[in-house]
């Protein structure tokens, strides 16, 4: 394991405000090294597929993630069938991976779709929810570059990602820790759900 500096050490009673903090921190800082997680689900052959996103929101109080994707991609389709999802966030800077657990619904339409695209519209990603065909589709075999959109049609849908584990693993020369949340743990140790792990 690699072992960064932090310069100081957060106790654990502020583990759990900071985790949320640093998540919200990453939706709007480009540089933050917790913006691009990997968000891993389940295909229909029971595999798992893993692929790199861009974290949009992180909500500490509904303890949710966003993403945005392509509707027609094939992450849009096994989330839908099987909701299970996992997300694994890692920071140099921190010392701190996160592996989150979470359950997954997507938006298609609707008012909070239309807000997101209405945003998402005014910039260079706009064109990622155009493409006239699907993530993966084939393409001639020259390799040449898919067509891009032309169409108004946009294919945004939002992933959001109703977080029921966490587990934060820091990795530092006095030590490495470990703890875990779980939200569907009917007991509560201090702080607020957190439990300390081996790491
Ligand atoms: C830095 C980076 C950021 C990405 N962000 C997104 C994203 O926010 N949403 C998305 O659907 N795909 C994103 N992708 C592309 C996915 O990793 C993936 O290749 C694509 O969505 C197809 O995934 P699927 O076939 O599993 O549906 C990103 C890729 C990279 C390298």
């Amino acid at each position: 394991m690699t072992r960064p500096h932090p310069t100081d050490r957060i106790t654990p009673a502020e583990l759990p405000a900071r985790v949320w903090q640093e998540l919200q921190r990453a939706t709007v800082d480009r540089h933050h090294e917790w913006r691009t997680p990997v968000l891993a689900s389940v295909d229909d052959d029971g595999l798992p597929q893993a692929r790199t996103v861009v974290l949009r929101r992180a909500d500490a109080d509904t303890r949710t993630l966003t993403c945005f994707t392509d509707a027609r991609s094939p992450k849009c389709g096994d989330l839908q069938a099987r909701p299970q999802a996992a997300l694994v966030f890692w920071s140099q800077r921190l010392g701190w991976q996160l592996r989150v657990t979470a359950q997954a619904t997507i938006d298609t339409t609707g008012p909070a779709v239309q807000a997101a695209w209405e945003r998402v519209r005014q910039s260079a990603a706009a064109s990622d929810y155009l493409m006239p065909r699907a993530p993966g589709a084939p393409l001639d075999p020259d390799g040449s570059p898919a067509p891009t959109g032309t169409s108004d049609r946009h294919h945004l849908a939002i992933v959001h990602l109703q977080v029921t584990r966490i587990d934060w693993l820091e990795l530092h020369r006095d030590g490495h820790r470990r703890g875990r949340w779980d939200g569907s743990s009917t007991e509560r140790p201090e702080p607020a759900g957190w439990v300390w792990l081996t790491p």
